[in-house]
């Protein structure tokens, strides 16, 4: 895990896809991701961490509702596959957090799911739609 100091996901080149909305709400995803590993150190951790899990989970549905609009406004091919993908990440982002809620708290995991989930399906998966866009004229 990286040192406290420096962020968990660093907002770069390879995050920023092509300056849009879509952009924006992922930034605020990443900022999210990145406070709730600060949070893990404070006094009030439990209830810090819920506070943070809840932002995220309300950022992560108004982000995929967005973004699947979008997919069926441009004729994005793959959109059905793709909304499956974003299913996924809510249901174990809700599993996790009941973990959290359960007292089992795996923190560890829940961080490491964020960032390899959030690094991989922004670099991989929407990084498709936006090229996709730009190929129709449509971004
Ligand atoms: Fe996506
Ligand atoms: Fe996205």
């Amino acid at each position: 895990m990286a040192p406290h100091d420096t962020p968990l996901i660093a907002w770069d080149d390879a995050l920023a896809l092509d300056g849009s909305a879509i952009d924006r709400q992922h930034k605020a995803l990443v900022d999210l991701i990145n406070q709730l590993r600060g949070h893990l150190g404070s006094p009030d951790r439990e209830a810090q961490v819920m506070q943070c899990l809840t932002a995220m989970y309300l950022h992560a549905k108004d982000h995929f509702w967005d973004e699947e609009a979008f997919m069926e406004r441009i004729g994005y091919p793959d959109k059905k596959k793709h909304a499956e993908l974003h299913r996924e990440f809510v249901l174990k982002l809700h599993s996790l957090t009941d973990c959290c809620l359960t007292g089992e708290a795996p923190y560890a995991e829940l961080l490491d799911f964020l960032v390899s989930w959030f690094q991989e399906h922004v670099t991989t998966q929407d990084v498709k739609i936006v090229a996709f866009a730009q190929s129709q004229g449509a971004g």
